[in-house]
């Protein structure tokens, strides 16, 4: 059994993967309101990326069990954490969930931004702990970026392979560090467009010139600007630059609670309606 931690727009992603993919998923929450919107939520990635041909269309699915109890998934394979991108509660829930779980059980951090090796620091075993950068939606892109801490051992690194080969994902692995190499990147470049608006302006340039598929605001929409805030604090505060210092604008929309696609409304109106 597979445990993810965190029923929001990546764990319920990650969740759909494995699903899909045969394996049984424990996906844990403590909020009632995420566990009742869950099993939904997993259906409709399921639904949607057999569509799309991005998850086997035959075969078995994996059984999808929801909880509070973080007890439940003491016997766990492999634990995944995509809980709220704060580093003293992914702290927490690592401390507590590698207590848990027997020793060498792979401990897989899904965190946008904070050093693997740190949140490594909180937990019984830091050599159980790497971290593994599902995209969203996970079960559309098959690129994982892969982090290795410096104390993650070769045993754990093994472990990483096999799980992503059994979900049919491909990795690069990189050192480790605040954002490793996308959100390095990334963050910094949606925070610089959010200085820039109007948003259609500068994704039409990034779609147009750039040949991607969206552009960084767009993207940002996607992320959920609240998650997008968090993780520019996170490089912010360990990088000491200022150009990951969240945007006003940004943080305006995080208060009036227009986290993008997730509300409805964010850099973009996505008919007022999550989506
Ligand atoms: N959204 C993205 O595009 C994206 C992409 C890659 C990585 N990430 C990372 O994945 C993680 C989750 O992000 P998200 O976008 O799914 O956030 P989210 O806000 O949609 O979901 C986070 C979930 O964690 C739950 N949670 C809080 N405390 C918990 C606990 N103690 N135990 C279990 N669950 C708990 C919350 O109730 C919430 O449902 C973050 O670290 C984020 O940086 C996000």
């Amino acid at each position: 059994m597979i445990a993810v931690l965190g029923a929001g727009v990546m764990g319920t992603g990650i969740a759909a993967l494995a699903v899909g993919h045969g394996q049984a998923v424990t996906l844990v929450d403590p909020d009632p309101a995420k566990r009742a919107a869950a099993e939904g939520a997993v259906r409709r990635h399921l639904r949607g990326g057999r569509l799309m041909g991005a998850l086997p269309r035959t075969g078995p699915s994996g059984e999808l069990v929801c909880t509070g109890d973080l007890a439940d998934v003491a016997g766990a394979a492999t634990v995944i954490e995509a809980v709220t991108e704060l580093p003293e509660l992914k702290a927490k829930v690592l401390a507590e969930v590698s207590a848990l779980v027997a020793p060498g059980t792979l401990l897989l951090t899904n965190t946008s931004a904070i050093p693997v090796d740190e949140l490594a620091g909180s937990a019984a075993r830091p050599e159980d702990v790497a971290g593994a950068h599902f995209m969203n939606p996970p079960y559309l892109i098959r690129m994982v970026e892969v982090i290795r801490g410096p104390r993650t051992s070769d045993a754990a690194m093994a472990a990483v392979g096999d799980l992503l080969a059994a979900l049919d994902r491909e990795q690069v692995t990189v050192g480790d560090g605040p954002g490793f190499v996308i959100n390095r990147i990334l963050q910094r470049t949606i925070n610089e467009a959010a200085r820039i608006v109007p948003p259609d302006d500068v994704d039409a340039l990034f779609r147009g010139c750039l040949g991607h598929r969206t552009g960084p605001l767009a993207t940002a929409d996607l992320i959920g600007l609240d998650n997008v805030a968090d993780s520019l604090r996170v490089l912010h505060e360990r990088t000491g630059d200022a150009g990951y210092a969240p945007c006003e604008l940004l943080l305006e929309k995080v208060r009036a609670g227009q986290f993008g696609r997730k509300t409805g409304q964010g850099f973009y109106d996505h008919g007022g309606e999550p989506s």
